[in-house]
């Protein structure tokens, strides 16, 4: 069975025609139908690439693919819920953006860009490790880091599971208690920059995503969303498709 089956109900409802609720009621009424035969089963598997649905007779279009950007505030969980009742970046979402789902997590003491989409196959593509798509994050870590302590988070750091890939990494500023510098990484584990500060014997006081790819947070207010540009959408899978490749395979010659 493809994996991208959906049920009749589903698909109605991604349409945005109706609720899951009132689309098992379309369904069962007989108004809804799969290649042109009249489908009363709203369990029924459909292929949302190739199957053709009919309201009233009606062809059923897809809804548009949403692609945006949320600036997350630190004291948010990235989940639909939390066991715990803590907030929820679906707390700072209009009720119109509340069915897009977030791409990769930012911890509840982490800030800033969060990616949320519709397009289920551009955030798995996104969020899948061998995608390398590097994230760059602010970091103020605790203390006067030296440049071989930072030289060690370029190399990679070892963690428990397992080596870090080679970061890049700039250092923007230091005061008298912190050391503030910029860290590109080109993987997602879990609270993996506070690991690899941890791994060279600091800890991180403040983080914030600043860019993922080629998108940045530019002015995004905190707490707010804004929609990512068609160019920006496509930059992002372009960027992740290229920095995959070249991760696979050898850098190509050019010809003379
Ligand atoms: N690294 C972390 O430690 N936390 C995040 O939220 C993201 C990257």
């Amino acid at each position: 069975m493809s994996q991208k089956l959906k049920t009749l109900e589903r698909m109605l409802s991604k349409s945005g025609l109706a609720s899951r609720t009132e689309a098992r009621k379309l369904i069962g009424s007989g108004r809804v139908g799969v290649n042109n035969r009249i489908v009363l089963n709203p369990d029924q598997w459909v292929d949302p690439e190739r199957d053709r649905l009919t309201f009233d007779g009606k062809p059923v279009r897809a809804a548009a693919l949403e692609y945006w950007l949320l600036y997350k505030p630190t004291g948010y969980i990235t989940a639909a819920r939390d066991p715990e009742g803590r907030p929820t970046i679906y707390d700072l979402l209009e009720a119109s953006q509340k069915q897009l789902k977030y791409v990769g997590r930012l911890d509840q003491d982490t800030s800033g860009l969060l990616i949320l989409t519709s397009d289920t196959r551009f955030a798995d593509f996104v969020s899948s490790p061998e995608s390398h798509l590097p994230k760059t994050y602010l970091v103020k870590s605790l203390g006067m880091l030296s440049e071989e302590q930072l030289d060690s988070l370029r190399k990679g750091v070892e963690l428990k599971d397992g080596p870090t890939r080679p970061a890049q990494v700039k250092r923007v500023r230091y005061s008298s208690t912190s050391t503030f510098f910029e860290i590109t990484i080109t993987e997602g584990r879990n609270r993996q920059v506070r690991r690899m500060v941890e791994a060279i014997g600091s800890k991180v006081r403040k983080l914030v995503r600043v860019a993922i790819g080629p998108i940045e947070i530019g002015e995004l207010p905190i707490g707010k969303t804004r929609q990512l540009t068609a160019s920006e959408a496509i930059a992002l899978s372009n960027f992740g498709a290229s920095s995959a490749r070249s991760s696979r395979e050898p850098a190509r010659q050019s010809q003379p």
